[in-house]
């Protein structure tokens, strides 16, 4: 295929290498006069392992050449990857200044390439950029209409320096945010071969991926950072701790706990982090990410209690009290705390737990039920239909079995809110949905 690369950095010249070393004729545009002769002369713009070897390699086949002249880059091209930086402004927010004129460059020679070409963004860009402010750049440069005469895409780079072109050959996957099929396609085969799995999705999904993942790599840098500064005051070995919980691919390093729900509760976690967070301080140790997760966990409780207080209807049907469906174990139940402040604030609540009889609550979970939630024995029903019939609405706490049909039996102008994406939001035929993070 032909394929421009506008951005001869980091990601572009890695991109420009690889592609071309695949069988593709690749053109790189780089506003930069010496990034450009880099590549003329068959050398490398930046220092990357492998990157020179490439780059020679692909001049001597006669598949990649380099130019500061967009215009004539263009003719012919069915794919353009924009890499060109996203630096942040001042104010931490996003510029995407380069980007936008990248793009009118790239509009203006639009319909001059004599196909439908497909304008691919790889530069990391916040969710909205692609559709809401470099579409209507490129429309307006070129006088053409996406989907139509050119296709969009968001194609996020997951590169790390010092490896990228190991990374480009043995990626795991590649997204593909597609804003046409066409466009996905036409990235599908230009990857065809390398990228690992190739895996479509809509493009602000994709835009959001790239920022989810670099958080998520920055979480675990400074939460090992954070093991370790406790581990050291301790006198304990922090990489062996690490070594030893990386090692559990059940819960540890695993999709578990890794899809937005509701808050944690029980007996365990909640009293844990206390312990750690009241350690931390003994030792005169500031631990911002440990000491700040159950912070986190509270805001999330406070944003359910919202969700549900923005419908006017005041007859509110719990489903589910336990912090896990399974177990009549209450102690720090998250819903509890969402009870407890409707309850206060005077709104009619009832309550339903397949896990919960009154009469079998005993120990220190009785103690609790009678100190925290005094309310429970009046309010709770063994029967959920009379939960059903008798709540505007209900709000579902935990993924127990008979909640997840619930859907279809609701009626015009109940509301069901759901706290742990236990229920289908299609099988609501009647009612209305509202997820609490989804
Ligand atoms: N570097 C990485 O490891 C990495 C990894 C993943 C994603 N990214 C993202 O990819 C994007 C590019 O990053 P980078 O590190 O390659 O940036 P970079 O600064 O190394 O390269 C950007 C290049 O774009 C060129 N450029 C700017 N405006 C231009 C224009 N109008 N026309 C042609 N060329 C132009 C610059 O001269 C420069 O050579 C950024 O959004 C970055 O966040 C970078």
């Amino acid at each position: 295929m032909q394929v421009v690369v506008v951005g001869l950095g980091y990601v572009g010249s890695v991109c420009s290498a690889c592609l071309s070393n695949r069988g593709h004729s690749v053109v790189g545009v780089d506003t930069s006069g010496f990034k450009v002769e880099c590549i003329q002369r068959g050398m490398s713009p930046i220092v990357e392992k492998d990157l020179g070897e490439l780059i020679a390699a692909a001049r001597e086949k006669g598949l990649l050449r380099a130019t500061t002249d967009i215009a004539s880059a263009m003719p012919g091209a069915d794919l353009v990857l924009v890499c060109v930086g996203t630096p942040s402004a001042e104010d931490g927010s996003l510029d995407l200044d380069h980007v936008k004129r990248a793009c009118a460059e790239v509009g203006k020679a639009l319909p001059h390439t004599g196909k439908f070409t497909t304008v691919v963004m790889r530069s990391t860009m916040l969710p909205g950029s692609v559709l809401g402010e470099l579409t209507p750049v490129l429309e307006a440069a070129s006088g053409l209409k996406m989907g139509e005469s050119f296709g969009v895409a968001y194609n996020p780079e997951f590169l790390r320096e010092g490896t990228a072109v190991a990374d480009f050959f043995g990626a795991d996957y590649t997204i593909i945010g597609a804003g046409s099929e066409r466009a996905g396609e036409s990235l599908k085969a230009m990857y065809a071969g390398v990228g690992g799995e190739l895996m479509v999705t809509s493009i602000p999904s994709a835009e959001m991926l790239k920022y989810v993942n670099n958080s998520f790599h920055a979480l675990k840098v400074a939460f090992a950072n954070e093991v370790g500064r406790i581990c050291k005051r301790e006198g304990i070995d922090s990489h062996e701790v690490m070594r030893l919980m990386v090692r559990d691919t059940k819960l540890n390093l695993s999709p578990y706990y890794l899809s937005p729900g509701f808050a944690f509760g029980g007996s365990c976690l909640p009293k844990d982090l206390r312990a750690i967070q009241s350690r931390s301080r003994q030792h005169g140790l500031d631990l911002p990410v440990i000491q700040n997760i159950v912070r986190s966990n509270e805001v999330h409780i406070e944003e359910a209690i919202h969700l549900i207080e923005r419908f006017k209807h005041r007859r509110l049907g719990f489903l589910g009290l336990s912090f896990k469906a399974g177990t009549d174990d209450l102690r720090e139940s998250p819903i509890l705390r969402v009870i407890g402040t409707l309850v206060g604030k005077g709104y009619p609540v009832l309550l339903h737990d397949p896990n919960i009889d009154m009469e079998r609550v005993l120990g220190a979970n009785r103690r609790f039920v009678e100190d925290e939630v005094p309310y429970l024995t009046e309010r709770l029903r063994a029967d959920l239909d009379d939960v059903l019939a008798n709540s505007d609405v209900l709000i579902v706490g935990n993924r127990a079995a008979q909640y997840r049909d619930i859907g279809p039996r609701l009626k015009v102008g109940q509301v069901l809110v759901d706290l742990v994406a236990a229920v289908d939001r299609t099988s609501v035929t009647h009612g209305e949905y509202h997820g609490l993070a989804w």
